[in-house]
C-alpha cells in the first residue's frame, strides 16, 4: 500500500468491546460465519487483521498465489506471525513435495488396492456387528492405510504414534487463545513429545532402510524418495514422510466418518451401491465416485483454510499488510445456491453423467502449489471403500439421527457409532 493510501478493509461483525468476535464464533462457528456472511457478504472482517472469504474466485486466487504473496502452516501457537519462517519452510518443502508425487500418482495409487482391502478386512470385518465409534475406527483405519503405504510392513509402530500426535495438536485446534510456544503449558509439552518421538521414530526406520541393499526399490513411499536423484538427505525424506503421514490420517478418518453418517441413514443407497459393485471387478465403482466427491462437498473436512499476507498486497478490493490472516471456507462456498442447485441435499447423482463441479467453487482438496498431495490417492482409496463396505455390510447407527457436524478442527460428525452388520446377516434379519 502506498503511503497515504487508504486501507480498503471489508466491513464485519463489530463484537464485544474487549473480547471482540471471539466469544460469539466459539459459541457457534457455522452460525457465525452464515449470519455474517449474510450480512456482509462474501468477504467480511473478524478482526482487523483477519478476514473470511466466501467468494469461490477469490478463494481460488488466494490458493493459488500461496508462496508468491501469501504463505501457509503457520505453527499452531506462533504468536509472532513469523511469515519468514513460513516462506523460508515452504521453499524447502516445495522440492520434498516435487520428489514424493511419483509415489502419490495414480499409477503409484493403483498398486494401493489390495493392501486397503487387507486393512479394512482387518479393521471393520474383524470389529462387524459391535457398536463402535466411527471416527476412532476410521482413524485406526486411515493410520494403518498411510503407515504402510510409507513403509510397507516395516511400520510397526508407526499407526499408534499418528494416533497420539492427532490427540496432540488437538488440543491447539480446540483451543480459542494462542499462547507462545516457550510457556511451559501442558499441551505445548505433550506436542513436542511427541513430535519428538514420531521424528526419532521415522528416522530409525529411514536409517534403517537406507542401509538395506533393497532400500530403494520402488513398493512403497519411503523406497520412491530414497530412489530419488540426487540422493535425498535422511532428514529430508523424514520431513517428507511427516508431511504425508500427517495429511494422509487425519483428515481422510473425517471424510469416511461422513461418508458413514450418510451410508447409515440411506439404506437404498447402499443398495445401489453394492448392485453396482457386485456388478464390476474390483476396486471402486462411478456411484461410489460420486458419493465420495458428493461427501466431499457436503463435507469438507478441511472445512477451513488459512492464509497469511507474507508482504504487502490486495486481495479482489481489500488491501492486506503482512501478517494479516484470509481465511477461506471451502463449507459455505460448497453449499452456496448461487453454484449448487440443492445445495443442502446429499445427491450423488449430480456428479454422474458429466454433471461437472462449478470449477472453483469445489475445493475440497484446496487448490494452487499446495494442492492436496494425496488427492488421486485418497480419491481411489475413498472410492474403493465405499464400494467394499457396501458390498459386504449394512450400516446401523444408533445415533445418526441426533449426531452434528462439530466444526473444530476436522469437520466431521460429533460421536457418530455405527455396528457394520455383514450384508447376508443384514438381508436375514429384514426378513
Ligand atoms: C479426504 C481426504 C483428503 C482431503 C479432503 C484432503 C484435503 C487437503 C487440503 C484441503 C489440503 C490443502 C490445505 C491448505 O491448502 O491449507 C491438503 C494438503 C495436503 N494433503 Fe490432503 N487431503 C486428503 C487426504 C490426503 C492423503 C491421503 C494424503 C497423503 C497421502 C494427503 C497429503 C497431503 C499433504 C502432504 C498436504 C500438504 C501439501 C502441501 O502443503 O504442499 N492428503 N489436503
Amino acid at each position: 500500500m502506498a503511503q497515504g493510501e487508504e486501507r480498503r478493509w471489508p466491513p464485519g461483525p463489530r463484537g464485544h468491546r474487549l473480547t471482540g468476535n471471539t466469544r460469539a464464533y466459539e459459541a457457534d462457528r457455522i452460525g457465525f460465519l452464515r449470519r455474517s456472511h449474510r450480512e456482509y457478504g462474501d468477504v467480511f472482517s473478524y478482526d482487523e487483521h483477519t478476514l473470511f472469504v466466501i467468494d469461490p474466485e477469490l478463494a481460488h486466487e488466494a490458493l493459488i498465489r500461496t508462496g508468491d504473496t501469501f504463505v501457509t502452516e503457520l505453527a499452531p501457537f506462533d504468536m509472532r506471525r513469523d511469515t519468514d519462517r513460513a516462506a523460508e519452510h515452504a521453499t524447502s518443502w516445495m522440492p520434498e513435495r516435487r520428489s514424493a508425487w511419483p509415489g502419490l500418482n495414480r499409477t503409484a495409487a493403483a498398486m494401493t488396492d489390495e493392501p486397503t482391502v487387507a486393512i479394512l478386512d482387518a479393521v471393520i470385518t474383524d470389529g462387524a456387528g459391535h457398536d463402535v465409534d466411527v471416527l476412532t475406527t476410521m482413524r485406526t483405519l486411515t493410520a494403518r492405510t498411510i503407515a504402510e503405504y510409507c513403509f510397507g510392513a516395516d511400520h510397526a509402530g508407526v499407526a499408534e504414534l499418528l494416533h497420539e500426535t492427532v490427540r496432540a495438536t488437538q488440543a491447539f485446534a480446540e483451543a480459542s487463545r494462542e499462547f507462545p510456544a516457550w510457556l511451559p503449558l501442558p499441551r505445548h509439552r505433550r506436542y513436542f513429545r511427541t513430535y519428538r518421538r514420531l521424528t526419532a521414530t521415522l528416522t530409525g526406520l529411514v536409517r534403517e532402510r537406507r542401509a538395506s541393499p533393497s532400500g530403494r526399490s520402488r513398493d512403497d513411499l519411503l523406497g520412491f524418495l530414497l530412489a530419488g536423484e540426487p540422493a535425498p538427505s535422511v532428514d529430508t525424506v523424514v520431513s517428507t514422510l511427516h508431511s504425508v503421514l500427517m495429511g494422509g490420517h487425519g483428515v481422510p478418518a473425517a471424510a469416511l466418518t461422513s461418508l458413514v453418517w450418510e451410508l447409515a441413514r440411506r439404506p437404498g443407497l447402499v443398495h445401489d451401491l453394492r448392485d453396482e459393485a457386485d456388478g464390476a471387478q474390483t476396486g471402486g465403482t462411478p456411484l461410489a465416485e460420486a458419493v465420495i466427491r458428493e461427501t466431499l462437498r457436503l463435507y469438507p473436512p478441511a472445512w477451513l483454510m488459512t492464509r497469511t499476507a507474507a508482504t504487502a498486497t490486495t486481495l479482489g478490493a481489500w488491501t492486506l499488510g503482512p501478517g494479516d490472516d484470509v481465511l477461506l471456507n471451502p463449507y459455505l462456498i460448497h453449499r452456496d445456491p448461487r453454484w449448487w442447485p440443492r445445495p443442502d441435499e446429499f445427491d450423488p447423482t449430480r456428479w454422474l453423467a458429466g454433471q461437472a463441479a462449478p470449477g472453483s467453487a469445489y475445493l475440497p482438496f484446496g487448490a494452487g502449489p499446495r494442492v492436496c498431495l494425496g488427492a488421486t490417492l485418497t480419491m481411489r482409496q475413498l472410492t474403493l471403500t465405499t464400494s467394499w463396505l457396501a458390498r459386504r455390510f449394512t450400516v446401523e447407527s444408533p445415533n445418526a439421527e441426533s449426531v452434528t457436524l462439530e466444526f473444530v478442527d476436522r469437520l466431521a460428525p460429533a460421536h457418530l457409532r455405527a455396528r457394520f452388520l455383514p450384508a447376508e446377516s443384514a438381508r436375514r434379519n429384514n426378513g
